[in-house]
């Protein structure tokens, strides 16, 4: 294999031998350290969009250039999780995000059912609801506190997760009434992933097999492993109780009806129930699991870095406003309502969402590995088992597609005037996003891509629609203090911020 691999670019020396993945072992802060290594190299070796970073004893290539991870993503030779996801399978077992190609079909059978449309309108109108408690305390902010909220982000995390509660689980998880306390669970979601991080990106990791067993030496990760575990089994014993009680009442008053609200926890449990008994708990437990872990952080994050960069861009925020408002004036004439896809209308919304996640993608890098050689047409080889990792944030902000990749540029989706595109998305507005320039993977891409795109776009317009089309947002702190250090999961952004009524 170390001869296959000898066509392609990259340092000759074994891990072993390498000083910088030596200051791995003992940095507080592995995955910062390992991105900036790899950039570095990037810039040494990665001309041809692909070069080798380890090549022992174990391989792992780094994907650096939009069209190779296009051609890559594409390839179904790519299904199976690096090595990395071990620590993800460790937390939360087998499910469609930790998955191998062995086990992706059945995982995609469980959870594809609740992705549908049918399930988004659904979901819409819960998250309406939320919004109109999430407005009244805003509206309370206004009048009592001129608007000021020392964390924004907090606001968001609690719009999220009450979501997600009612969508997935029907569980009322009450963090907006509760004038924003957060579920205990949920909270330690984050620093979990983050102390995660720290194993995942140590070297160590790549040499002991069964390196997750040593992560319960440290106190601090076993707390944490157990918070997280206890708060996922309340969530789903409280749904079995309530499943059996509402079962025997209709029993008791011999109603047949099947319940039409039921969500994605109570199907999953209702089809486990034999003779009032649960079976398959942990195949529940693991889907529950996925929801949290990919639905929660994922769009907390960013949905807190487009608030963050509309508050302090404020001709852009107007623009939004003005789109908006537009938007608005249109349903009232039209005496419609807000549905999933007259908000897809809303283009320039669309490319302050897309410009937020370019520069900020929660997924900073993703991690494939072969299931079968490969043969590339330049003629380089990848055997079998090879772990390759996609550089997502580089992708991202590579200055060959984004013109000045560091500014906040929502505009450079558009179309210009005089491009003629038939593939482009044309609205009677006259606004045109050129799908040409999404030359990023918001959601991962080609034959493994998010499940979840499209609640994650429908929360996230929703929203913004909500919030910007009602108030004037500022970010009151400095710009570029929020810019905190990266993570496996890119963190939120947290920063104060000030609310005026339009
Ligand atoms: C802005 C929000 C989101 C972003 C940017 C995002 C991004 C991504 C990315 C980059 C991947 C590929 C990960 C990999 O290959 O390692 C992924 C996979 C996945 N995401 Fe999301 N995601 C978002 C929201 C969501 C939501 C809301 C859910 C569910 C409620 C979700 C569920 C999943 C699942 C299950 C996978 C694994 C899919 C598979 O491997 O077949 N995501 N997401």
């Amino acid at each position: 294999m170390y001869l296959q691999l000898k066509q392609i670019p990259g340092p000759n020396s074994s891990i072993l031998f390498n000083k910088e993945f030596h200051k791995l072992l003992t940095s507080k802060q592995p995955f910062h350290d390992i991105y900036h290594i790899i950039n570095r190299m990037s810039d040494e070796y990665g001309q041809d969009g692909l070069f080798c970073l380890i090549r022992t004893p174990i391989q792992h290539l780094i994907v650096t250039d939009f069209s190779m991870a296009q051609k890559l993503l594409n390839n179904d030779n790519f299904l199976n999780r690096s090595m990395e996801y071990r620590f993800f399978h460790f937390l939360i077992q087998d499910n469609l995000f930790t998955c191998n190609q062995r086990t992706l079909r059945q995982n995609k059978r469980l959870l594809l059912p609740y992705f549908r449309i049918q399930s988004m309108n659904n979901f819409l109108e819960n998250s309406k609801n939320f919004l109109k408690l999430l407005n009244e305390n805003i509206d309370n902010c206004i009048d009592n506190n001129d608007g000021h909220y020392p964390n924004a982000g907090q606001i968001i995390d609690c719009f999220i997760v009450d979501s997600i509660g009612v969508n997935f689980f029907n569980t009322e998880f009450n963090t907006i009434r509760s004038g924003f306390k957060m579920t205990d669970w949920l909270e330690i979601v984050g620093e979990l992933l983050s102390t995660g991080s720290m194993q995942i990106f140590n070297p160590i990791f790549l040499y002991i097999p069964f390196y997750n067993v040593l992560l319960f030496l440290s106190k601090k990760f076993t707390h944490l492993y157990y918070r997280f575990k206890i708060g996922i089994d309340q969530i789903i014993t409280e749904r079995i109780e309530a499943i059996i009680r509402n079962d025997n009442e209709k029993e008791d008053c011999k109603e047949q009806s099947a319940n039409n609200d039921e969500t994605m926890l109570d199907q999953m449990i209702r089809s486990r129930i034999i003779d009032g008994n649960i079976t398959q708990m942990q195949e529940i437990r693991s889907q529950v699991n996925i929801i949290c872990l990919a639905g929660y952080d994922t769009s907390k994050t960013s949905l807190s870095w487009c608030l963050y960069l509309l508050g302090h861009h404020q001709s852009i925020q107007q623009r939004l406003y003005d789109e908006i408002q537009q938007f608005y004036d249109r349903l009232n004439s039209n005496d419609e309502e807000i549905t999933i896809s007259n908000m897809k209308q809303l283009k320039y919304l669309d490319c302050c969402i897309y410009e937020t996640l370019r520069l900020y993608n929660p997924a900073s890098l993703i991690g494939r590995s072969t299931c079968r050689s490969i043969q590339l047409s330049n003629g380089w080889h990848i055997p079998k088992g090879v772990n390759i990792m996609f550089l997502f944030r580089r992708i991202n902000r590579d200055p060959k597609y984004f013109h000045q990749p560091e500014i906040f540029n929502p505009e450079r989706f558009l179309m210009n005037n005089d491009d003629n595109n038939k593939d482009n998305d044309n609205d009677d507005q006259g606004i045109t996003i050129d799908h040409k320039r999404l030359t990023f993977f918001p959601f991962s891409g080609g034959i493994r891509p998010c499940i979840g795109k499209e609640y994650a776009m429908m929360q996230m317009r929703l929203f913004l629609i909500n919030i910007i089309g009602r108030y004037k947002i500022q970010s009151l702190d400095q710009y570029g203090d929020a810019f905190n250090r990266l993570d496996f999961i890119h963190p939120s952004a947290k920063f104060p911020i000030q609310f005026q009524r339009r």
